[in-house]
This record gives structure tokens, sequence and C-alpha cells, in this order.
């Protein structure tokens, strides 16, 4: 049977009072819109029809690449019944399930979407309700249900009255729909509503008019169903996928000291054993092997660490930075776009840019690679057992063979053949020091 998924993304977000499209929007370092399409793909999903209209293109540019959509341009923001009504043309002949979800909604896990499928199959429904029982239903759709427990309408906030307002049970904006009947009955919704928009959740009702079955699947962690509408709500998403990511992390064996302080994106790969010390941010889809050790306040974007290393603590990886097994890279070092052979010591303060490093090369306190002229950045190429001294620079483009060593203070202007001592210093002139005793 084929599953397919609408994600509802044209909407401005103007509550969200920025210029930025609201779906992508960052949660942990991720657009919210990924990680519905993160969700989606882990639950098997990959047909995803994504509707977009304010700022379309900077919307479909944010999208990770590694997920598969197609997309339909929604272009005036009618309301979610219209994002879904103009995905008739490529949608409403297949035969099977379609899961309707929004893009502001990033917490939802792919374990529920799998479970909402479950559900609605087991159930035989023709359309099921994602739903969560909160405390605080405030700004959500209310569920409104039948005698037999099924739903028969959901009421918008500014379309309640007092006794639907009491509802605790709130609609997440998840739905699973048989697909054919989704496009038969979607050009039946109208705008007669407070807002004027055509809402999606009057399916609820059109379905039931017709002896459609509409079922709520309520899920268990409501945290999950956030929609995030304004800044806070971005805020507090962004909390509580970092407690899931970093618990996630604990119980999968990596020693993240403070769990409030630590932060990892949620495409980010880190092995057992190894510990992150607080304040350390992870980005993109960065690799961190095993039995590391990431020192307090290390800053690591989009690069791989392998096994044994220790980085930090202050360190800063960019760039697709590749660092092989039992290196050290110390306090106060910045690498970006750089490959570090395996046993490589990098420990204070120094910068390495577009550079390969061999295996066991010691590189000392404040060594730079100028990669930058001004104009061009160019590359640096360090052969295996280098040992490269204190306050060395070495300018760009430059190749240093295996096993040469260069002293303290030299600047390199030219290649280096294997087993070359290079040394650039001045004579040392020593005088007499003209001190004046004060009183
Ligand atoms: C919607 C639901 C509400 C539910 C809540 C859950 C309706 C009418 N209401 O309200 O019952 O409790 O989500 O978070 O559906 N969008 C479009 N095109 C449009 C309008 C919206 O693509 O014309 C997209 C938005 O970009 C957003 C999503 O649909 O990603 C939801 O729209 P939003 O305006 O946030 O709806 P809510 O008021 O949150
Ligand atoms: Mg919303």
């Amino acid at each position: 049977m084929t599953v397919s998924s609408i994600v509802l993304s044209a909407g401005k977000g103007t509550r969200m009072q920025s210029e930025l499209p609201k779906v992508i929007q960052k949660v942990c370092d991720y657009e919210m819109v990924n990680m519905v399409l993160k969700s989606l793909s882990d639950a098997g999903i990959n047909k995803n029809y994504l509707v977009v209209g304010y700022k379309k293109d900077e919307v479909i540019n944010s999208i990770d690449p590694v997920y598969d959509f197609d997309h339909i341009e929604q272009k005036e923001q009618l309301g979610t019944g219209h994002a879904v009504k103009i995905a008739y043309d490529k949608l409403h002949k297949i035969d099977g399930i379609t899961i309707v979800t929004c893009g502001d909604t990033p917490l939802i896990t792919s374990n529920s979407f799998k479970a909402l499928i479950e559900h609605h199959k087991s159930t035989k429904s023709d359309l099921t309700v994602m739903t969560a029982k909160v405390n605080n239903p405030f700004g959500y759709g209310r569920i409104v249900r039948d005698d037999n427990d099924l739903v028969s309408s959901i009421v918008e906030q500014k379309d309640a009255n007092e006794e639907v307002l009491l509802i605790n049970e709130i609609n997440a904006g998840v739905y699973c729909f048989d697909n054919k009947k989704l496009f038969n009955y979607i050009n039946s919704i109208d705008n007669n509503n407070s807002q004027n928009e055509y809402y999606l959740t009057d399916l609820v009702k059109i379905f039931n008019q017709s002896d459609e079955r509409v079922s709520a699947y309520v899920i268990n962690d409501a945290t999950e169903i956030l929609g995030v509408n304004d800044l806070k709500a971005l805020s507090d998403a962004s909390n509580i996928l970092k407690t899931r990511i970093n618990n996630n992390l604990l119980l999968n064996g990596v020693n993240i000291v403070d769990i409030n302080n630590t932060y990892i994106s949620p495409v980010a790969k880190i092995a057992s054993g190894t510990i992150i010390e607080p304040g350390c941010t992870i980005k993109g889809y960065s690799v961190i092997g095993n039995a590391c050790h990431i020192l307090a306040n290390s800053y690591i974007d989009n690069s791989t660490i392998k096994n044994n290393t220790s980085f930090g603590p202050q360190a800063h990886a960019r760039m697709n930075t590749l660092i092989g097994s039992n290196c050290r890279v110390g306090n106060y070092v910045e690498l970006k776009n750089v490959v570090l052979g395996d046993d490589t010591k990098v420990a204070h303060l120094t910068y390495l840019g577009d550079a390969t490093l061999g295996n066991n090369v010691n590189v000392g306190c404040g060594v730079i690679t100028a990669n930058y002229d001004g104009v061009t950045k160019s590359k640096t190429v360090i052969g295996n057992d280098v040992f490269i001294g204190s306050n060395s620079n070495l300018i760009a483009p430059c190749t240093i063979g295996d096993r040469a060593f260069i002293a303290a203070g030299t600047t390199v202007t030219r290649d280096l053949d294997v087993e070359t001592f290079a040394i650039d210093r001045n004579d040392l002139r020593l005088k007499t020091r003209r001190y004046d005793v004060k009183n």
C-alpha cells in the first residue's frame, strides 16, 4: 500500500515576528521542516509532498538533500484545507494512505507516525486524527467526541464556545487519511468561520456526514505535538528536543556530563564510551567515534572525529574536518577543512585551515597555516612523522615531506623534502641592557 505524506509548509508564521519562513526556523540547529521529514523518513515514508508558498525558494533550498520530496505551490495561504486542496492534481488518483502533517510540529517521532498508521489500519478508519490530552489546550483545535468515542468534529480556538474551550483533548495537526476519500471530500470545505480560512479540520464533520469513520489516536507524550507558532514555542521545542537527544545518547553509552548544557544536532552520531563535557556544541552531520573525550566548551560543526581522540577544551573543528584516532587537539585550536592522520597532536593555540596532515605529526603551540592571501585559499599538505616547532607559519600552498623538522619560529615559504630540517631564525644578538635604577 502506498503511504504518502503532505507536509504543510506554506505559511509565513506571522506570530514568529520574523521574515524567515516559519518552517525553516531551527530547533537544535535543524530546520523544523527537516525534523518532520526525518521522522517521516525514519518511519519509512519517503513519498513526501511539501506544500510551499511564502518564500518558497528559501524553503525548498533549506530542505536537507537526504530527503526525497516533491513540492506543490500554494500561491495564497487561504488555510490548511486549501493547502491540501491544491495537492489534488498530484495525489487524487493514488490508492493508499496519506499522512497530512505540519512543518511547524517538529517533535513528532517516527514511532508516533508508525503508531498512527497502525491505529488507522486496525480500527479500519477512513480518517484518524492524532490527538493529545494536555493541561493547557489554549490555541489548539479541540477534539469533540460522539457517544461512540469517535471524533465528531474539531473546533478551532477562535470558533469555540465556552463548553468546547473546556475540552482538554487537542488536535496535533497530524492526520492519517484514506487518500481517495481525502480528495473526494476536500472540495466540500468552505471558509465560513471566524478566520475566513479553509480549515482542514472541517473534514472531520464532512466525513461524519457521509458516514465515514473518524477515530482518534491519542499520543502518550503530549510534548511531541507542540505546534510552534511563536519564538517562545520555538525555544521550548528546542529544549525538549535537546533533552530527548541527550537522554537517548546517555542510554546508548555516551557520557554527557551536563544534559542541560550540551547542544547536539539531531543528525549527529556519537559512539559509546565517549565523554562530552559541559558547554559543547556538536552541529550538523558531525560524527564522533568511541572512547573520545570532548572537553568543555568545544564546538564541532559538520566534522568527524575517529576513536580515542581528545578534543578541547575550547577547541573548534568545522567544514568537514576529519580527525583520526588517538589524536589530541587541545585548547584554542581551530581546524577548518582539515584532515588529521592518526596519533597526531595539535595541543595548543593553533589555526590550521585547508590542510592535510599525516600520522604522528606534532604541531607545536601557536602554529598557523596561512591559507589565504587575500584573494585565494591554498592548501598545506604535511606528511607523516613531521615535527612543527612552536610559533611556525606555513605559507600555503606548501607541501612538507615525511619526517621533516621545522624549528620553532620558522616561516616556511616553500615545499620541504622528506627529512628536511628547516630553521629560519636571526642570530640571537646579545647586548647589555641599559637599566636605570629609580631612586
Ligand atoms: C492547526 C490546526 C489546529 C491544530 C494545530 C496544531 C487547522 C485549521 N488548525 O492550527 O486544529 O491544533 O494546527 O499545531 O488546521 N499552512 C499552509 N497553508 C495555509 C495555512 C497554513 O501551508 O494556507 C501551514 C503552515 O505553514 C503551518 C501549518 O500549515 O506549517 C499549520 O498552520 P498554522 O497556521 O500554524 O495552524 P494552527 O493555527 O497552528
Ligand atoms: Mg501551528
